[in-house]
Parts: structure tokens; C-alpha cells; sequence
């Protein structure tokens, strides 16, 4: 049977006290419409459609072509906002689930039994429910004695014995899409916020002769409903938790999950131990047996097998097998770091290859660099790459040396098995195996020592005796 889902979107969010929409707020670093969008996605639903209003334009922006859009212009209610899908899907034989855009947690796995006991009971429509502690603000679940859904009871409309009831609506339904569209003709918005309520469409249908289901799903933080910023924080708690607990399974160690930070889409390979203060974002890639933290901030990063990132960011980077990146560094967008590199601590490395088993253990800059392997630079040398207004590029051979505090002003070359000794500018290329020098000789005075002091002392004396 075909499935189709809506997506409700058009609300600004007023309780979040924001210039972005609701909707589009993160949730471990995705917008919660973009978790509900994918979460309908994996659970086959053919068509998806989102309901856009205040936002309209940041909303289709976000989401693109993944979606279809059916735009509000007035937000009268959930009820009204589904009534504007109606040119899109309203002749449409099949199933329609209906979600709400800030609700995040959601899972496609409740999707697909929501719509499994829909079908199974032959329902025309089927409810997702949640038993909270906690009830306050959302609507009520209202049973027969038979244990049957009557209506779902919004907040505001509850009478004191209503309020009582823990069984609240998530928000989250499955409806028979014609006898969807059929009922929301009939909604009223004769109710305490003059609203036209999508939850009254249960009532009505179950008033028509109707069968109406119930999922219960038994993971409560699939029923947060995000309206203000307090649970948009226990979302991302939640949601955290949710995502840790996929990476333990697979075999990840993570020492501390509340303070670990990864982005949905990360993946990361067996037997890594992810420290406290570790943060995953975007598209991460982390291999097998890897070491990440304390405070390690990744981002659209690739980590290869067996390497460590000790309290560094990285950023766009990619580092092969065996490296060992840090603590204190920053590896910049288009890095690439080839097996057994050795990034060490206060090392910024920018648009640069580095070969297999070289080593930039301190103090350096490197930017638009191609350097070789086995190539050993010195603590504080660096790349000159920038005058300004060019960015030019340095190229090291495969084994060269160089030496500490050497400072390279591109665009330059140093050739295979080169040295450039420690202190030099160099401005000419070097070719292999050459040695460059390029400093001032040393010259030493012999006891000059302390007449210096005494001349500075007669000075510091003078100044004195003037004061
Ligand atoms: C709604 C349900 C409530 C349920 C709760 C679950 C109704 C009447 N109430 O309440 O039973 O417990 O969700 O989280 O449906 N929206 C539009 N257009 C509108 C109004 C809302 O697109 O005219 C969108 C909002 O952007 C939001 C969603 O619908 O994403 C839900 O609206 P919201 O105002 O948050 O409803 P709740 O009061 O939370
Ligand atoms: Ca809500």
C-alpha cells in the first residue's frame, strides 16, 4: 500500500524566543525538521510532504529536494496545516502518516510499527502514544471503558479529571488518507485557542463508526515535542544518549557518554575509545581502533585505523593509519595527512600533503604544502605561504630535513634528502641532498660579558640618581 507522510512545519515556535524557526533549531548539530524528514525517508514512505509557513524559505532551503512543500500562510492549526496538503495528496489511495517538525526523536522503527498495527487492525487512523510522568502540555489520550480510543483532549481544553491522564498524543499518527481528508472537512475550531485541531479528526472519525488504533511506543523521548528551550536541551540529551548507545553497541568505548559529543551521521570503528570532551560533527569518519580525546573537536573529518587526536581540532581534514595528531593542534580544511604522520602540539597544518612517516612534532605552520615522506620538520619552522594578496605553494622531498625555526618563503622547493639548517630563511629553492644555510655567522666575544652588565648597571644608576 502506498505510503505518504506530512510534515508539520508552518509554526513559528514562539516560546523558543527566536529569530530561527522552530524547526530548524539543531539537535546534535541537525535540524529537528531534517531528523523527521529522514526518519519518514527510512520508513518508506514514497511521498513527503512539509508544511511550511513562517520560515517558509529557510525551511525549503534546508531540506531542498528531499521534500515536496505545501506552504500555510495563516496558522489556524495542525488541522488546517494538514488541510493544505490536500491538493498534493488529498485524491491519494493509501496510507498517510502525519508528524509534527519538532518532534526529533522519533524513530523510523515506531514509524514502521505504527503503520504495521494501523493495517493490522484495520484502523483508520492510529495514534502514537506515550505515558508520561509528566503530562503537562500536551493532549490527553482519552479511552472508552473497552480501553478504546474515544478523542485526544488538548491541554487547554482538559477538564481537571482529562488532566489526570498520563497517555498523551506524541503527535505522530497513521491515517487512512482518504478518511483523512474527509474528516478535517468537518473540524471546528471551536476550542479554546480558536484553532482547527488535526486531534479532532480522531474523535470525528471514531464518531462515524470508525476504528481507531493506539501505538504505544515505550521510549518517552520519542514523545518530546520541542516548543521552548528547555526541551530542546533534554532532546539533545536524549538524543545523545540514543546515539552513544549505537556506537557501545557496536564496540566503541566511550568513557563518558555525557560528555561526548557526536553528530548523527558519524561513523566510527570498532575498538575506539573516545575521551571525555570529544566532539563528532558532520560526516566523521573514524577507524578502527583509534584513540579521540580529551577535548577533541572533529569536524567532516576521516580518521584512519589506529590513530590518536589528543585535545586538537580538526576540521575538513583527513589523516591516514597510524597517525598521531597532537595535543594542541588545529588541522585545517583540504589537510591530508598519509600513514604514521606525527602532528605534535601547537602545530597548525592548512591545505597541505603530508607524506608517510613524516614528522611535524612542534611549534610549526604549515600551509599549501606538499611534503614528502620520512621528512622530519624542526620545531618552529614554517611556511611563509602568504604575502598578502597570494597564497604560494612549498614542496619538501621525500626524507629532508628541516631544521628548527627554518622559515620557508614560498613559492620554494627543497629537494630529497636536503637540510636546511636550523634558522634559515630560505627564498631559493634547495635542490636534493644539498645542504642550505642561511644565517648570519655567529661571532663570540671573549669576556665581553661582564663589561656588559657593568655598562648596564651604570645606566639603570644614572636613571636613579635623576629621579
Ligand atoms: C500538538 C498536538 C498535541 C500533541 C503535541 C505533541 C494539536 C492540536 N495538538 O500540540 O495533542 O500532544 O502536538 O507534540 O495538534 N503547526 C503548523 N501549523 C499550524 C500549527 C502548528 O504547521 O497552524 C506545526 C508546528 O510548526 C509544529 C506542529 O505543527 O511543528 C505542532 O504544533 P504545536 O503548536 O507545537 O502543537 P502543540 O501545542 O505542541
Ligand atoms: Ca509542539
Amino acid at each position: 500500500m502506498k505510503r505518504m507522510a506530512i510534515i508539520l512545519a508552518a509554526g513559528q515556535g514562539k516560546r523558543m524566543k527566536s529569530k530561527l524557526y522552530k524547526v530548524l533549531h539543531p539537535v546534535c548539530g541537525k535540524p529537528m525538521v531534517r531528523h523527521v524528514l529522514e526518519a519518514v525517508g527510512q520508513a518508506n514512505c514514497e511521498r513527503a510532504v512539509v508544511v511550511v509557513g513562517h520560515g517558509a524559505e529557510a525551511v525549503q532551503a534546508e531540506l531542498g529536494d528531499a521534500a515536496e512543500y505545501a506552504l500555510q500562510t495563516e496558522q489556524l492549526g495542525t488541522g488546517h496545516a494538514v488541510l493544505q496538503t490536500k491538493p498534493l495528496l488529498g485524491e491519494a489511495d493509501g496510507v498517510t502518516i502525519v508528524v509534527c517538525g519538532d518532534t526529533p526523536l522519533v524513530t523510523s522503527s515506531s514509524l514502521e510499527a505504527l503503520i504495521s498495527l494501523h493495517q493490522k487492525e484495520g484502523a483508520a487512523a492510529t495514534v502514537m502514544t506515550a505515558e508520561l510522568a509528566d503530562p503537562f502540555g500536551y493532549g490527553r489520550i482519552v479511552r472508552g471503558e473497552d480501553g478504546s480510543v474515544l478523542r485526544i483532549v488538548e491541554q487547554k481544553d482538559c477538564s481537571a479529571e482529562e488532566a489526570a491522564i498520563r497517555e498523551i498524543n506524541t503527535g505522530t499518527y497513521c491515517f487512512d488518507n482518504r478518511k483523512l481528508f474527509a474528516a478535517l472537512g468537518q473540524v471546528t475550531n471551536e476550542n479554546t485557542q480558536g484553532e482547527y485541531y488535526l486531534t479532532d479528526v480522531i474523535g470525528i472519525l471514531k464518531g462515524q463508526g470508525e476504528r481507531i488504533a493506539a501505538y504505544k511506543t515505550d521510549d518517552p523521548a520519542e514523545a518530546i515535542g520541542v516548543n521552548d528551550r528547555v526541551a530542546l536541551a533534554e532532546a539533545e540529551r536524549l538524543m545523545r544518549r540514543r546515539i552513544a548507545l549505537r556506537h557501545q553497541t557496536n564496540g566503541v568505548t566511550i568513557i563518558d557518554p555525557d560528555h561526548t559529543y557526536i553528530g548523527p551521521d558519524v561513523q566510527i570503528g570498532q575498538d575506539t575509545v573516545l575521551h571525555p570532551g570529544t566532539i563528532l560533527r558532520g560526516k566523521t569518519k573514524i577507524g578502527v581502533e583509534c584513540v579521540i580525546g580529551p577535548n577533541a573537536e572533529l569536524n567532516d573529518a576521516e580518521v584512519g585505523d589506529g590513530s590518536t587526536v589528543r585535545q586538537s581540532v580538526v576540521d575538513q581534514a583527513q589523516l591516514g593509519e597510524g597517525c598521531q595528531v597532537g595535543p594542541f593542534a588545529y588541522l585545517r580544511p583540504g589537510t591530508r595527512l598519509l600513514a604514521k604522520v606525527k602532528i605534535g602540539d601547537f602545530v597548525e597544518v592548512k591545505n597541505s600533503v603530508i607524506g608517510i612517516g613524516s614528522k611535524v612534532p612542534h611549534l610549526s605552520y604549515i600551509g599549501d604544502a606538499e611534503v614528502g615522506a620520512n621528512v622530519n620538520i624542526g620545531c618552529g619552522a614554517i611556511t611563509a605561504n602568504y604575502d598578502g594578496y597570494n597564497k604560494s605553494k612549498t614542496v619538501i622531498g621525500d626524507n629532508a630535513f628541516i631544521g628548527s625555526n627554518a622559515n620557508l618563503i614560498a613559492p620554494v622547493r627543497v629537494g630529497e634528502g636536503a637540510y636546511v639548517v636550523a634558522g634559515s630563511t630560505i627564498t631559493h629553492d634547495v635542490a636534493a641532498n644539498d645542504v642550505a644555510i642561511a644565517r648570519e655567522r655567529q661571532v663570540n666575544k671573549p669576556g665581553y660579558a661582564e663589561k656588559l652588565r657593568i655598562k648596564a648597571r651604570l645606566k639603570k644608576e644614572r636613571e636613579e640618581s635623576k629621579s
